[in-house]
Protein backbone atom coordinates (compact mmCIF):
# COMPACT_ATOMS: atom_id res chain seq x y z
CA UNK A 1 0.00 0.00 0.00
CA UNK A 2 1.30 2.95 -0.87
CA UNK A 3 -0.15 6.74 0.30
CA UNK A 4 0.71 10.27 -1.24
CA UNK A 5 0.97 12.40 1.80
CA UNK A 6 0.36 16.43 0.41
CA UNK A 7 0.63 18.28 3.54
CA UNK A 8 0.18 21.68 1.70
CA UNK A 9 0.02 25.04 3.08
CA UNK A 10 -1.16 26.71 6.78
CA UNK A 11 -2.04 24.39 8.93
CA UNK A 12 -1.88 21.55 6.39
CA UNK A 13 1.60 20.41 7.33
CA UNK A 14 0.67 20.45 10.99
CA UNK A 15 -2.49 18.44 11.29
CA UNK A 16 -1.46 15.84 8.22
CA UNK A 17 1.97 15.10 10.88
CA UNK A 18 -0.93 14.25 13.86
CA UNK A 19 -2.59 12.00 11.14
CA UNK A 20 0.51 10.22 9.34
CA UNK A 21 1.58 9.80 13.14
CA UNK A 22 -1.50 8.04 14.05
CA UNK A 23 -1.10 5.99 10.90
CA UNK A 24 2.08 4.99 12.34
CA UNK A 25 0.61 3.79 15.07
CA UNK A 26 -1.52 1.44 13.85
CA UNK A 27 1.34 -1.61 12.92
CA UNK A 28 0.23 -1.35 9.30
CA UNK A 29 2.73 -1.88 6.65
CA UNK A 30 2.30 1.04 3.92
CA UNK A 31 4.70 3.04 2.43
CA UNK A 32 4.47 7.06 2.58
CA UNK A 33 5.65 9.49 0.55
CA UNK A 34 5.20 13.20 0.95
CA UNK A 35 5.51 15.76 -2.02
CA UNK A 36 4.19 19.78 -2.12
CA UNK A 37 0.95 20.91 -3.09
CA UNK A 38 -0.42 24.27 -3.61
CA UNK A 39 1.34 27.38 -2.30
CA UNK A 40 4.03 25.47 -0.51
CA UNK A 41 4.94 23.86 -4.62
CA UNK A 42 4.36 27.35 -6.20
CA UNK A 43 7.32 28.48 -3.73
CA UNK A 44 9.35 25.28 -4.41
CA UNK A 45 8.23 24.50 -7.70
CA UNK A 46 6.81 27.16 -9.69
CA UNK A 47 3.48 25.25 -9.88
CA UNK A 48 0.52 24.88 -7.18
CA UNK A 49 0.36 20.97 -8.68
CA UNK A 50 3.80 20.09 -9.88
CA UNK A 51 3.89 16.89 -12.71
CA UNK A 52 6.28 15.11 -9.87
CA UNK A 53 3.48 15.44 -7.04
CA UNK A 54 0.77 14.36 -9.62
CA UNK A 55 2.33 11.55 -10.67
CA UNK A 56 3.23 10.13 -7.41
CA UNK A 57 -0.77 11.04 -6.66
CA UNK A 58 -1.52 8.93 -9.59
CA UNK A 59 0.76 6.29 -8.76
CA UNK A 60 -0.40 5.81 -4.98
CA UNK A 61 -3.25 3.69 -3.79
CA UNK A 62 -4.48 6.50 -1.74
CA UNK A 63 -3.62 10.56 -1.08
CA UNK A 64 -3.77 11.97 2.16
CA UNK A 65 -4.08 15.54 1.38
CA UNK A 66 -3.80 18.76 3.88
CA UNK A 67 -5.02 22.09 2.87
CA UNK A 68 -4.44 24.21 0.56
CA UNK A 69 -4.49 28.39 0.16
CA UNK A 70 -2.78 31.24 1.70
CA UNK A 71 -3.24 35.06 1.20
CA UNK A 72 0.45 35.45 -0.14
CA UNK A 73 -1.08 33.57 -3.31
CA UNK A 74 -4.23 35.31 -3.92
CA UNK A 75 -3.04 38.03 -6.38
CA UNK A 76 -1.66 34.99 -8.90
CA UNK A 77 -2.82 34.35 -12.14
CA UNK A 78 -5.98 32.09 -11.27
CA UNK A 79 -4.30 28.72 -12.74
CA UNK A 80 -1.28 28.87 -10.14
CA UNK A 81 -2.95 29.70 -7.34
CA UNK A 82 -2.89 27.00 -4.71
CA UNK A 83 -6.85 25.87 -4.53
CA UNK A 84 -5.93 24.89 -8.46
CA UNK A 85 -4.09 22.06 -6.98
CA UNK A 86 -6.93 20.24 -5.20
CA UNK A 87 -9.16 21.43 -8.21
CA UNK A 88 -6.39 19.72 -10.38
CA UNK A 89 -6.18 16.37 -8.21
CA UNK A 90 -9.86 15.87 -8.23
CA UNK A 91 -10.20 16.38 -12.13
CA UNK A 92 -7.37 14.42 -13.51
CA UNK A 93 -7.97 11.25 -10.55
CA UNK A 94 -11.59 11.60 -11.80
CA UNK A 95 -12.77 11.94 -8.10
CA UNK A 96 -16.45 12.77 -8.50
CA UNK A 97 -17.79 11.22 -5.37
CA UNK A 98 -16.76 13.71 -2.54
CA UNK A 99 -18.44 12.04 1.18
CA UNK A 100 -18.82 14.76 3.74
CA UNK A 101 -19.82 13.09 7.07
CA UNK A 102 -21.60 15.79 9.55
CA UNK A 103 -21.20 13.54 12.89
CA UNK A 104 -22.15 15.62 16.53
CA UNK A 105 -20.12 13.57 19.01
CA UNK A 106 -21.92 13.36 22.06
CA UNK A 107 -19.02 15.33 24.26
CA UNK A 108 -19.66 18.05 21.36
CA UNK A 109 -22.93 19.27 21.80
CA UNK A 110 -22.32 22.22 23.45
CA UNK A 111 -20.07 23.13 21.14
CA UNK A 112 -22.42 23.71 18.75
CA UNK A 113 -23.54 27.45 18.00
CA UNK A 114 -26.86 25.05 17.83
CA UNK A 115 -29.10 24.11 20.80
CA UNK A 116 -28.00 20.70 21.97
CA UNK A 117 -31.18 19.21 21.52
CA UNK A 118 -31.54 19.72 17.96
CA UNK A 119 -27.79 18.66 16.80
CA UNK A 120 -27.35 15.65 20.07
CA UNK A 121 -26.85 12.36 17.75
CA UNK A 122 -26.59 14.11 14.40
CA UNK A 123 -25.13 11.67 11.97
CA UNK A 124 -25.69 12.83 8.19
CA UNK A 125 -23.75 12.40 5.16
CA UNK A 126 -23.67 14.81 2.59
CA UNK A 127 -22.70 13.41 -1.09
CA UNK A 128 -21.40 16.35 -2.93
CA UNK A 129 -20.34 15.51 -7.00
CA UNK A 130 -16.97 17.22 -7.44
CA UNK A 131 -15.89 16.86 -11.26
CA UNK A 132 -18.89 18.90 -12.70
CA UNK A 133 -21.23 21.86 -12.79
CA UNK A 134 -19.84 25.59 -11.95
CA UNK A 135 -16.55 24.33 -11.10
CA UNK A 136 -15.43 23.24 -13.71
CA UNK A 137 -18.00 23.90 -16.87
CA UNK A 138 -16.59 25.56 -19.61
CA UNK A 139 -16.93 28.01 -21.28
CA UNK A 140 -15.68 30.81 -18.17
CA UNK A 141 -13.96 33.73 -18.71
CA UNK A 142 -14.16 37.59 -18.99
CA UNK A 143 -15.10 39.69 -22.30
CA UNK A 144 -17.10 42.88 -23.46
CA UNK A 145 -21.26 41.85 -23.09
CA UNK A 146 -22.73 41.75 -26.40
CA UNK A 147 -25.99 42.03 -24.82
CA UNK A 148 -27.88 41.83 -21.61
CA UNK A 149 -28.29 44.88 -19.25
CA UNK A 150 -25.39 46.64 -20.12
CA UNK A 151 -24.16 45.77 -23.35
CA UNK A 152 -20.35 46.94 -24.17
CA UNK A 153 -19.51 46.73 -20.55
CA UNK A 154 -16.97 44.46 -19.05
CA UNK A 155 -18.74 41.03 -17.71
CA UNK A 156 -17.64 37.91 -16.08
CA UNK A 157 -19.05 34.33 -17.05
CA UNK A 158 -18.84 30.65 -15.87
CA UNK A 159 -21.04 27.33 -17.24
CA UNK A 160 -23.38 25.52 -14.79
CA UNK A 161 -24.05 22.18 -16.85
CA UNK A 162 -24.30 18.28 -15.66
CA UNK A 163 -24.28 15.69 -17.91
CA UNK A 164 -26.54 12.69 -17.46
CA UNK A 165 -23.96 10.02 -16.65
CA UNK A 166 -22.15 12.32 -14.15
CA UNK A 167 -25.88 12.92 -12.40
CA UNK A 168 -26.17 8.89 -12.54
CA UNK A 169 -23.36 8.11 -11.19
CA UNK A 170 -23.22 10.62 -8.35
CA UNK A 171 -26.91 9.53 -7.72
CA UNK A 172 -25.80 5.44 -7.22
CA UNK A 173 -23.18 6.54 -4.85
CA UNK A 174 -26.20 8.12 -3.12
CA UNK A 175 -28.59 5.36 -3.26
CA UNK A 176 -25.58 2.69 -2.23
CA UNK A 177 -24.56 4.84 0.60
CA UNK A 178 -27.76 5.07 1.94
CA UNK A 179 -28.87 1.20 1.76
CA UNK A 180 -26.48 1.48 4.58
CA UNK A 181 -27.89 3.86 6.99
CA UNK A 182 -31.43 5.06 7.03
CA UNK A 183 -32.18 4.53 3.39
CA UNK A 184 -33.59 8.00 2.68
CA UNK A 185 -31.78 10.82 0.06
CA UNK A 186 -32.33 14.09 -0.01
CA UNK A 187 -31.75 15.30 -3.55
CA UNK A 188 -30.92 19.05 -3.32
CA UNK A 189 -31.43 20.94 -5.80
CA UNK A 190 -32.91 24.93 -7.50
CA UNK A 191 -34.72 23.29 -10.12
CA UNK A 192 -37.19 25.87 -9.82
CA UNK A 193 -34.76 28.17 -11.59
CA UNK A 194 -31.95 26.42 -13.33
CA UNK A 195 -31.78 24.11 -16.19
CA UNK A 196 -29.29 22.24 -15.05
CA UNK A 197 -30.54 21.60 -11.55
CA UNK A 198 -34.47 20.13 -12.96
CA UNK A 199 -32.39 17.66 -14.96
CA UNK A 200 -30.47 16.88 -11.91
CA UNK A 201 -33.52 16.30 -10.60
CA UNK A 202 -35.51 14.57 -13.07
CA UNK A 203 -31.62 12.35 -13.65
CA UNK A 204 -32.25 11.32 -9.61
CA UNK A 205 -35.47 10.61 -9.61
CA UNK A 206 -34.87 8.02 -12.40
CA UNK A 207 -32.23 6.64 -10.89
CA UNK A 208 -34.57 5.91 -7.29
CA UNK A 209 -36.70 3.45 -9.40
CA UNK A 210 -33.58 1.02 -9.28
CA UNK A 211 -33.62 1.69 -5.28
CA UNK A 212 -37.05 0.95 -4.48
CA UNK A 213 -35.90 0.27 -0.91
CA UNK A 214 -35.05 3.98 -0.37
CA UNK A 215 -37.09 6.88 -0.11
CA UNK A 216 -36.33 9.91 -1.96
CA UNK A 217 -36.97 13.37 -1.53
CA UNK A 218 -36.29 16.58 -2.99
CA UNK A 219 -35.36 20.06 -1.76
CA UNK A 220 -34.69 23.38 -2.86
CA UNK A 221 -30.63 24.40 -1.67
CA UNK A 222 -32.32 27.66 -0.15
CA UNK A 223 -34.63 26.02 2.16
CA UNK A 224 -32.16 23.07 2.35
CA UNK A 225 -29.98 25.40 3.96
CA UNK A 226 -32.53 27.29 6.09
CA UNK A 227 -33.51 23.44 7.13
CA UNK A 228 -29.98 22.70 8.10
CA UNK A 229 -30.37 24.66 11.14
CA UNK A 230 -33.80 24.38 11.87
CA UNK A 231 -33.72 20.84 12.22
CA UNK A 232 -30.77 19.06 10.73
CA UNK A 233 -31.81 15.59 12.44
CA UNK A 234 -34.62 15.40 9.38
CA UNK A 235 -31.56 14.58 7.14
CA UNK A 236 -29.96 11.16 6.67
CA UNK A 237 -27.91 10.99 3.13
CA UNK A 238 -27.67 14.45 1.31
CA UNK A 239 -26.88 14.21 -2.62
CA UNK A 240 -25.70 17.49 -4.69
CA UNK A 241 -23.82 19.11 -6.96
CA UNK A 242 -20.84 20.91 -6.74
CA UNK A 243 -21.21 24.15 -6.25
CA UNK A 244 -24.28 23.54 -3.50
CA UNK A 245 -22.05 20.69 -1.80
CA UNK A 246 -19.40 23.19 -1.17
CA UNK A 247 -21.56 25.74 0.79
CA UNK A 248 -24.03 23.32 2.68
CA UNK A 249 -21.08 21.17 3.61
CA UNK A 250 -19.37 23.89 5.61
CA UNK A 251 -23.17 24.96 7.27
CA UNK A 252 -23.16 21.38 7.90
CA UNK A 253 -19.85 21.37 9.79
CA UNK A 254 -20.90 23.98 12.27
CA UNK A 255 -23.67 21.61 13.70
CA UNK A 256 -21.16 19.43 14.62
CA UNK A 257 -19.34 22.10 17.05
CA UNK A 258 -16.05 23.10 14.49
CA UNK A 259 -15.05 22.45 10.97
CA UNK A 260 -12.03 21.03 12.40
CA UNK A 261 -13.69 17.85 13.07
CA UNK A 262 -15.31 16.87 10.08
CA UNK A 263 -12.88 14.73 7.61
CA UNK A 264 -14.20 13.61 3.95
CA UNK A 265 -12.99 11.57 1.15
CA UNK A 266 -13.15 11.94 -2.31
CA UNK A 267 -13.49 8.52 -4.45
CA UNK A 268 -13.14 7.62 -8.10
CA UNK A 269 -15.21 4.74 -9.84
CA UNK A 270 -12.18 2.53 -8.89
CA UNK A 271 -12.55 3.44 -5.26
CA UNK A 272 -9.12 5.34 -5.32
CA UNK A 273 -9.20 8.46 -3.06
CA UNK A 274 -8.11 11.29 -1.74
CA UNK A 275 -9.17 12.31 1.84
CA UNK A 276 -8.33 15.21 3.57
CA UNK A 277 -10.15 17.65 6.64
CA UNK A 278 -13.27 19.86 5.23
CA UNK A 279 -11.84 22.57 6.46
CA UNK A 280 -9.07 24.99 4.61
CA UNK A 281 -6.00 26.23 5.13
CA UNK A 282 -6.57 28.72 7.95
CA UNK A 283 -3.15 30.56 7.09
CA UNK A 284 -4.55 33.17 10.25
CA UNK A 285 -3.56 30.46 12.97
CA UNK A 286 -0.91 28.29 11.18
CA UNK A 287 2.17 27.65 13.10
CA UNK A 288 0.94 28.31 16.41
CA UNK A 289 -0.05 24.74 17.46
CA UNK A 290 -3.41 25.12 17.96
CA UNK A 291 -5.47 23.63 14.85
CA UNK A 292 -7.50 20.07 15.56
CA UNK A 293 -5.80 17.58 14.01
CA UNK A 294 -9.29 15.27 14.69
CA UNK A 295 -10.65 16.25 10.81
CA UNK A 296 -7.68 14.78 9.30
CA UNK A 297 -7.33 11.54 11.53
CA UNK A 298 -10.58 10.64 10.64
CA UNK A 299 -10.06 11.39 7.13
CA UNK A 300 -7.24 8.83 7.48
CA UNK A 301 -9.24 6.65 8.84
CA UNK A 302 -11.97 6.76 6.24
CA UNK A 303 -9.00 6.04 3.82
CA UNK A 304 -8.28 2.99 5.82
CA UNK A 305 -12.05 2.13 5.24
CA UNK A 306 -12.39 3.35 1.41
CA UNK A 307 -9.42 2.47 -0.45
CA UNK A 308 -7.14 -0.08 1.59
CA UNK A 309 -9.97 -2.46 3.04
CA UNK A 310 -8.77 -2.18 6.71
CA UNK A 311 -11.87 -1.96 8.40
CA UNK A 312 -10.72 -2.52 11.89
CA UNK A 313 -7.92 0.06 12.32
CA UNK A 314 -10.52 2.60 11.10
CA UNK A 315 -12.86 1.79 13.63
CA UNK A 316 -9.70 2.03 15.67
CA UNK A 317 -9.20 5.78 14.94
CA UNK A 318 -12.68 6.76 15.20
CA UNK A 319 -12.89 4.63 18.49
CA UNK A 320 -9.98 6.57 19.76
CA UNK A 321 -11.01 9.84 18.91
CA UNK A 322 -14.22 9.70 20.90
CA UNK A 323 -11.84 8.12 23.36
CA UNK A 324 -9.99 11.35 23.86
CA UNK A 325 -13.13 13.77 23.59
CA UNK A 326 -14.59 11.56 26.32
CA UNK A 327 -11.30 12.53 28.43
CA UNK A 328 -12.48 16.02 28.13
CA UNK A 329 -9.46 16.96 25.87
CA UNK A 330 -10.39 19.39 23.44
CA UNK A 331 -8.12 21.87 20.63
CA UNK A 332 -9.30 25.63 21.22
CA UNK A 333 -11.75 25.37 18.19
CA UNK A 334 -14.02 23.11 20.63
CA UNK A 335 -12.99 24.37 24.08
CA UNK A 336 -15.71 24.99 26.75
CA UNK A 337 -15.56 25.54 30.05
CA UNK A 338 -14.71 22.31 32.37
CA UNK A 339 -12.69 20.55 29.36
CA UNK A 340 -8.63 20.31 29.29
CA UNK A 341 -7.16 22.83 26.24
CA UNK A 342 -4.32 21.09 24.40
CA UNK A 343 -1.78 21.11 21.56
CA UNK A 344 -2.62 20.05 17.80
CA UNK A 345 0.53 17.70 19.03
CA UNK A 346 -0.77 16.95 21.91
CA UNK A 347 -4.16 15.96 20.86
CA UNK A 348 -2.16 14.04 17.86
CA UNK A 349 -0.21 12.40 21.21
CA UNK A 350 -3.31 11.76 23.05
CA UNK A 351 -5.10 10.02 19.99
CA UNK A 352 -2.15 7.25 19.71
CA UNK A 353 -2.08 6.89 22.95
CA UNK A 354 -5.79 6.03 23.45
CA UNK A 355 -5.38 3.56 20.00
CA UNK A 356 -3.58 1.21 22.44
C1 LIG B 1 -13.64 22.53 -0.35
C2 LIG B 1 -12.93 23.83 -0.62
C3 LIG B 1 -12.50 23.86 -2.09
C4 LIG B 1 -13.77 23.83 -2.91
C5 LIG B 1 -11.59 25.04 -2.48
C6 LIG B 1 -10.34 25.08 -1.64
C7 LIG B 1 -11.24 25.02 -3.94
O1 LIG B 1 -13.72 24.90 -0.26
O2 LIG B 1 -13.03 21.46 -0.53
O3 LIG B 1 -14.80 22.56 0.06
O4 LIG B 1 -14.37 24.88 -3.18
O5 LIG B 1 -14.17 22.74 -3.30
MG1 LIG C 1 -15.53 24.35 0.72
Amino acid sequence: MKIAVLPGDGIGPEIVAEAVKVLHALDLSFELETAPVGGAAYAALGHPLPESTLKLAQESDAILFGAVGDWKYDTLDRHLRPEQAILGLRKNLGLFANFRPAICYEQLVNASSLKPELVAGLDILIIRELTGDIYFGQPRGRRIAADGHFPGAEEAFDTMRYSRPEIERIAHVAFQAARKRSKRVTSVDKANVLETFQFWKDVVTEVSLQYPDVTLDHMYVDNAAMQLVKAPKKFDVIVTGNMFGDILSDEASMLTGSIGMLPSASLNANNKGLYEPSHGSAPDIAGKGIANPLATILSAAMMLRFSLNQLDSAQRIENAVSKVLAQGLRTADIYSEGTTRVSTIEMGDAVVKALR
